[in-house]
């Protein structure tokens, strides 16, 4: 692995994975919308940034060629399907021997027979219509992005969060395929330690076409 792409990289996950790749000695560009290339400004000429939004295809193509891997942040936001249109812009345009790795978060199901606990299912059932309503987020797209991840022939990973939290890192998450798993039972952990996993996960062959599940270890 030697030059990676980061899609979403102005966020606060795509930052974390930008210093976890660059502490690897990864070469990095990443993508972001314009406005945002200004959160970037402490890795100087350390990455290369291609501004634009994640479901931009000309920006994708462009960003990615000559990559090994690609991290992508799926975000839901808005109602035009930007987290869809951000996972097939990379499926479609990235390198094809580039590994894939996406995030999300735990409420997403490979096999629906993930089991929840009440806030989740209520964030899930009430939070899904109103956010959609207010047209601030659409949950059901990010589920209509990990399909089309699940579907793909692609080299990829689809990393499903728990809860996250800011501070030191814990060291690398622990996994399981269904989020109702006693070792994740914690739902608990740091941000810094997701974007450990995300890179982690561009090196090691057991997590293709997998979804792990993950939470912070105890
Ligand atoms: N937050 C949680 O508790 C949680 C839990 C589990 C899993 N996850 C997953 O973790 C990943 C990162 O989530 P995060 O909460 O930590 O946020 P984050 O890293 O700050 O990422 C948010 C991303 O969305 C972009 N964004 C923000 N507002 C936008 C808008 N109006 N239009 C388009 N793009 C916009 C941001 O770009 P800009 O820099 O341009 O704003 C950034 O790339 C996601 O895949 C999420 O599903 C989150």
């Amino acid at each position: 692995m030697k030059r990676i792409c980061i899609v979403g990289i102005s966020g606060k996950l795509g930052q974390y994975m930008t210093e976890h790749a660059l502490a690897r000695g990864y070469e990095v560009t990443g993508v972001c919308r314009p406005e945002s290339v200004a959160k970037l400004a402490r890795f100087g000429d350390r990455i290369t940034v291609f501004p634009g939004r994640t479901d931009d295809r000309t920006v994708i193509g462009a960003a990615t060629r000559g990559c090994d891997g690609v991290l992508t942040v799926l975000a839901p936001w808005g109602v035009q399907d930007y987290a869809s249109g951000t996972a097939r812009a990379v499926i479609d345009l990235a390198p094809p021997e580039a590994r894939l790795v996406f995030s999300c978060g735990w409420h997403v199901s490979r096999d629906g027979k993930d089991r929840y606990g009440w806030k989740i299912r209520a964030i899930v059932r009430f939070g899904t219509p109103i956010l959609r309503a207010l047209r601030l987020v659409d949950l059901d797209d990010q589920q209509r992005a990990a399909d089309l991840i699940f579907a793909s022939a692609r080299d990829w990973t689809l990393v499903r969060g728990s809860d996250l939290e800011e501070g030191p890192s814990e060291g690398l998450p622990v996994w399981a395929r269904h989020a109702h798993d006693p070792t994740l039972a914690r739902n608990l952990m740091r941000r810094t330690d997701f974007a450990l996993f995300m890179v982690a996960a561009l090196t090691d062959p057991t997590l293709i076409r997998e979804a792990p599940a993950i939470t912070g270890r105890d």
